[in-house]
């Protein structure tokens, strides 16, 4: 276990049913379940990990940026330590690790690598320590540093069981279908904004769960479409997939402007591709493409790949997509290859 280096590569998820707000801040345990599409193509993050006794502290280069992991790491990374240990203490080693993470997302998309990241880092670290975890135990650890990495554990369709153990020992992802099932289905991303987000999700759940009146009626209705958009799956019935995506997206973001203060991600582009996606429907007499955003004015527009001519002509005149990006549904994180590692197995620093 001492000096083998693990080098894995993880994906994001798209939520259709989204998670937003925790009975348990300090395990991201959420108020309802929730279902995503596990992204593939080029948005991965990579990183390899090592352990080793030569090593005096825990160092983590995040693309570039050297971050030691001590008492002073906050937010992510702190989350990050804590899994670390956790981790430690089920292989029995007191080890040091150097974690070298770098993510090929396209630059200047805002867009949020964090779950590709914590689920890249709990891969290739259960594998350096010998630990032989199943799929649900992994994806309780990526829970523990981000909530919405749990559901990248796996690929294709998948969903976060919300759970009722005080502990979260029952809160953990599960895959409803793999990639090949639905594999028309993709995700075309409209960038519309590159700014980091002005409230982040750490907050947002907070503030939503805490101050909006709306948000009590929402847990019950997300609970519902996650069962109901399960079958829709199951069924590749995209009418009802469609429907139920966009009545999600919008009921979130009616508990974010209703929470205090309120919370506002989508902007006037944001509001133009909402329009130009219920224009395209109509005119088409059918459902052509769903849009659903996270937290921020990026809009995710689910569709089939026989559609995408459509989709993009419908979006052509909006000035304020600066990219639309293809993205194909994922098979969840992988081992790579000694050649593919970010650390040099001479010096176990990272390479140059
Ligand atoms: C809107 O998983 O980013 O994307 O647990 O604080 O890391 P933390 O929050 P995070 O929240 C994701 C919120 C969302 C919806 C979703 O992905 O389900």
């Amino acid at each position: 276990m001492d000096g083998k280096i693990v080098t894995a590569v993880g994906t994001p998820n798209k939520a259709l049913i989204m998670y937003w707000g925790n009975r348990n801040t300090q395990l991201n345990l959420p108020f309802n379940s929730s279902l995503s599409i596990t992204l593939g193509g080029d948005l991965q993050a990579k990183t390899s990990v090592v352990f080793s006794k030569s090593f005096k502290e825990d160092v983590i280069y995040f693309n570039g940026e050297r971050i030691v992991l001590n008492g002073k790491a906050e937010g992510k990374m702190a989350a990050l330590k804590l899994v670390l240990d956790q981790m430690r203490k089920m292989a029995g080693t007191t080890s040091k690790v150097l974690v070298v993470s770098k993510n090929s997302f396209p630059t200047g998309t805002g867009m949020a690598s964090s779950a590709a990241g914590a689920v890249a880092f709990v891969y290739a670290a259960s594998e350096a320590l010998g630990l032989s975890l199943d799929t649900a135990q992994k994806s309780i650890l990526a829970r523990n540093i981000s909530g919405s990495a749990c559901r990248s554990l796996d690929g294709g369709f998948v969903m976060w069981h919300k759970g009722s153990n005080p502990d979260g020992s029952d809160s953990y992802a599960e895959q409803v279908a793999d990639h090949r099932h639905w594999s028309e289905i993709i995700d075309m991303i409209a960038i519309v904004s590159e700014k980091q987000k002005k409230v982040s999700s750490t907050e947002g759940h907070k503030r939503t769960s805490s101050t909006s009146v709306l948000f009590k009626a929402r847990v019950p209705y997300a609970d519902a479409a996650v069962q109901a958009i399960r079958e829709s799956i199951l069924q590749k019935d995209f009418d009802s997939l469609a429907e139920i995506t966009m009545q999600d997206s919008n009921n979130l973001q009616a508990t974010m402007l209703d929470s205090w203060p309120p919370i506002v991600y989508l902007n006037s582009t944001s509001h133009e591709i909402i329009e130009a996606i219920h224009e395209l429907n109509e005119r088409e007499g059918r459902y052509v493409a769903a849009y659903t955003f996270d937290a921020g004015p990026n809009a995710h527009i689910i569709t089939r790949t026989r559609d995408k001519a459509k989709v993009k002509e419908a979006l052509s005149g909006i000035n304020g997509i600066k990219q639309l990006i293809e993205v194909p549904q994922g098979d969840g994180p992988k081992i790579l290859d000694e050649s593919e590692s970010l650390i040099d197995p001479e010096t176990l620093k990272p390479v140059a």
